[in-house]
């Protein structure tokens, strides 16, 4: 009998992950795992929301799971899985579209600001509903904690109601699932402090580029405009690399704040210094990427086994579920 709770941690298979991924959800996986109970949910049926072509799903899907091995995700303690694997995803979804209007999914602000993002005219009906399949995929483990930034907090509530509802309608079945903030949710791409990192954006670091890319890529950063030359002092606070120094070179992010407000320390060696932090900090991921690399048959197998478990969970929520609602 274990009495550590439950935390469902879901992310689209969007292929290599970058820093802010990284920093947005991946880190805080790995340290959470020791602590809980882990199910890592590969969202591959909420690809199809935004992209029906799902022509690269298998690559981007090994790619992102070679990752979150990379990392340190340990699938012997936290089983991973592909939504679309385990069938009562599905029925799950379905039960709890009965339980919520189209006008709370219509009122929801991340599906608004998706709508502005992406330029969507005509919503299918699959998309409106995402959070719903979101909220099965939450309730299916009976999860109690969802780490997520805080754009993700909305469709957390929306579980949430789900979860009220059902219970209050069939009987106490399903936890109410809070998030889990993550502490550094957002990091900013290379193109400046105001542009989140994302993989659209084409501003990223992969966790898989070489230290030659890192070099390379820092490089090009935007710093400070006002700080034109070495000696000319420059403002911390506007400047991407720097939040890049409090993130992954804690320990002398102040002496070099203190060097780039005086203009003592130029950017060019500002920029050397954490492309070297960051290739150190991502040395112990190469040598298990590179393993699954030349062993791709065993991230299918670590699936294989992920589904298997994530199953045999689900088929027991399922029963749950049957018997409160007198179905079968
Ligand atoms: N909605 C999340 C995204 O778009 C992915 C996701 C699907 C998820 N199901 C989840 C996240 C369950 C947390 C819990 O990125």
């Amino acid at each position: 009998m274990t009495l550590r709770k439950t935390i469902l941690s879901g992310m689209r298979p969007t292929g290599k992950l970058h820093l802010g991924n990284y920093v947005g959800a991946l880190e805080n996986w790995v340290a959470l795992q020791q602590d809980y109970n882990n199910y890592h949910l590969i969202a591959d049926y909420h690809v199809l929301t935004t992209d029906l072509d799902t022509s690269h799903i298998t690559q981007d899907t090994v790619d992102m799971v070679i990752d979150w091995l990379a990392a340190g995700i340990d699938p012997l303690k936290s089983p991973m899985f592909r939504q679309s694997q385990v069938k009562q995803h599905t029925e799950l979804h379905l039960i709890f579209s009965m339980l919520i209007t189209t006008a709370r999914l219509e009122r929801n602000p991340a599906v608004k600001d998706q709508v502005r993002d992406l330029h969507i005219e005509n919503m299918s009906y699959g998309h409106l509903g995402y959070p719903v399949l979101q909220a099965a995929d939450i309730l299916l483990y009976k999860g109690e904690l969802v780490p997520v930034g805080e754009d993700q907090v909305p469709h957390v509530e929306i579980s949430r109601e789900i979860a009220r509802h059902f219970n209050n309608q069939f009987g106490p079945v399903f936890p109410e699932p809070e998030p889990k903030l993550t502490p550094f949710a957002r990091l900013p791409g290379l193109d400046g402090i105001d542009r989140k990192m994302s993989k659209s954006g084409g501003n990223t670091i992969f966790l898989s580029d070489s230290p030659e890319d890192i070099q390379k890529k820092l490089r090009t950063a935007v710093t400070d405009p006002q700080k034109v030359r070495k000696n000319d002092p420059g403002r911390p606070e506007i400047c991407l690399v720097h939040t890049y120094h409090q993130k992954f070179n804690a320990p002398e992010a102040e002496d070099i704040e203190t060097g780039c407000r005086s203009g003592a320390l130029g950017c060019v060696e500002c920029k050397k210094r954490i492309a070297e932090r960051i290739s150190a900090c991502l040395t112990p991921f190469r040598e298990k990427r590179a393993y699954f690399d030349a062993h791709p048959q065993e991230v299918f197998d670590i699936l294989t086994d992920g589904e298997q478990r994530a199953r045999s969970r689900a088929e027991h929520t399922m029963a749950d579920v049957h018997a409160a609602m007198h179905l079968g």
